[in-house]
């Protein structure tokens, strides 16, 4: 038997640690035990206890209750927190998903007491450093000893940046291995989206009509905290709200809702509450969310994990962001990057409104990385 500490924190660890704990409760529970941490970088119910219910993932182990902060005190009591439950249980291995501070946290705690670091969604890259999250997942994925990458460009990333393909076992941090093994959202968008119709009633509730809805998300920092860029943002919406005659559907952040009144001008909050068909929500749940992205006609978000759901779901998608890590996206047409500029934003919309030809093939996987990612722990751990 093997023992994982595996730590989630944030919205989209809490989703992905569910394939894992899955697929160990349906076919590796002789042979894995995990302990789950968590950090408590999110702690709304809406941000946090939502997922644990509607995903049915085993209640944390542990909670840190770190809670919101600057990056480096919210890291330090994350190191710290992990460090204490780490050498308590002696585990094989930490489990890290992504590129939060939390990942990171684990990431830093783990590798100084030489417990073996497992990441999951190894080998993304945006390319800009300014980016909280790219230094988080560099600096993860430089310690770790088991990398799983979701797609082969990640994969290719982890080879440019020195990782050897052909490592042979046994495997250590200075000795790593790296795998190109599918995504684990995958997993979940797959398994949840047969139930997500039937147990949400999100758009009877909104009264939206199939296809005629933007589903839209905004959060990074840079969107929200830099008021030129949120008003492009806003604005945009709007203006294609009003011109194409759609709703627009936008579950908000906590961040972003605690930044509208400041960051918005009067005009652009105005304009946006006297369109009634413009639905501003609180976070919604993971299956509220599923049922969304099937009925929308497009996406339009600066998530990472909304623009791979937009593409599982066979939906165009608009990412406001100056790039994306999920380059294949972009690359078969499905998406487009334009940044917070409402010219590419409006023109990105006029295309993939009349693309009636955009293709969506399989980029991630069969549904079954969490059941490999396992069989691999058991072997190597
Ligand atoms: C974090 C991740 C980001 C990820 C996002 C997913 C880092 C550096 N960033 O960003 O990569 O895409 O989570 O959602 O780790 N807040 C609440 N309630 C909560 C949580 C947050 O009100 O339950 C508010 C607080 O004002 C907080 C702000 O949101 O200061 C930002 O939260 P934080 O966890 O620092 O970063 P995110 O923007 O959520
Ligand atoms: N999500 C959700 N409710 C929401 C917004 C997002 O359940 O109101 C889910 C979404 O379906 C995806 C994940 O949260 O699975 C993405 O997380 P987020 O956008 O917060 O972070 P990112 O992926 O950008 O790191």
């Amino acid at each position: 038997m093997i023992k994982i500490v595996t730590i989630i924190g944030a919205r989209p660890q809490i989703i992905k640690a569910a394939a894992l704990s899955r697929a160990i409760k349906n076919k590796f529970k002789d042979k894995i035990t995990e302990i789950i941490v968590h950090t408590g970088q999110h702690y709304d119910s809406n941000m946090s206890q939502v997922f644990f219910d509607e995903l049915n993932i085993p209640q944390p182990d542990y909670n840190l209750n770190v809670g919101s902060g600057t990056h480096g005190k919210q890291t330090a009591t994350m190191i710290s927190g992990i460090e204490e439950i780490l050498l308590k249980e002696k585990p094989n291995a930490i489990i890290l998903y992504g590129d939060t501070n939390s990942t990171l946290a684990g990431g830093v705690a783990a590798s100084k007491i030489h417990v073996p670091v497992i990441h999951i969604e190894a080998g993304l890259r945006s390319f800009s450093k300014a980016m909280p999250e790219e230094v988080n997942r560099i600096m993860c994925d430089h310690v770790s000893t088991l990398l799983f990458s979701p797609t082969k460009t990640g994969y290719n990333n982890l080879i440019r940046e020195g990782f050897n393909p052909d490592a042979k076992m046994p495997y250590n941090a200075d000795n790593p291995k790296i795998y190109h093994c599918g995504d684990v959202m995958y997993d979940n968008s797959l398994h949840f989206s047969e139930v997500a119709g039937s147990k949400t009633d999100i758009i009877q509730k909104l009264q939206l009509k199939k296809n005629k809805f933007i589903l839209a998300t905004i959060h990074r920092n840079n969107n929200t905290d830099e008021p030129d860029r949120l008003n492009a943002l806003f604005k945009s919406l709007n203006d294609i709200s009003l011109k194409q005659d759609l709703d627009v559907v936008l579950p908000l952040h906590p961040r972003t809702s605690k930044l509208l009144e400041t960051n918005l001008t009067s005009e652009n909050l105005a304009a946006v509450k006297n369109n009634h068909g413009f639905k501003i929500l609180g976070p919604v749940s993971f299956l509220e969310m599923i049922a969304l992205e099937k009925n929308c006609k497009l996406v339009m978000t600066d998530s990472g994990g909304v623009q791979k759901e937009a593409f599982y779901f066979e939906k165009p998608c608009i990412i406001l962001r100056p790039e994306t890590e999920w380059v294949e996206l972009v690359e078969c047409g499905a998406a487009i990057v334009t940044d917070a500029n409402e010219d590419k934003i409006k023109a990105a919309f006029d295309k993939l409104f009349t693309d009636d030809h955009l293709q969506f093939p399989k980029l991630y996987g069969d549904g079954r990385a969490a059941e490999f990612i396992c069989e691999e722990l058991i072997r190597h751990l």
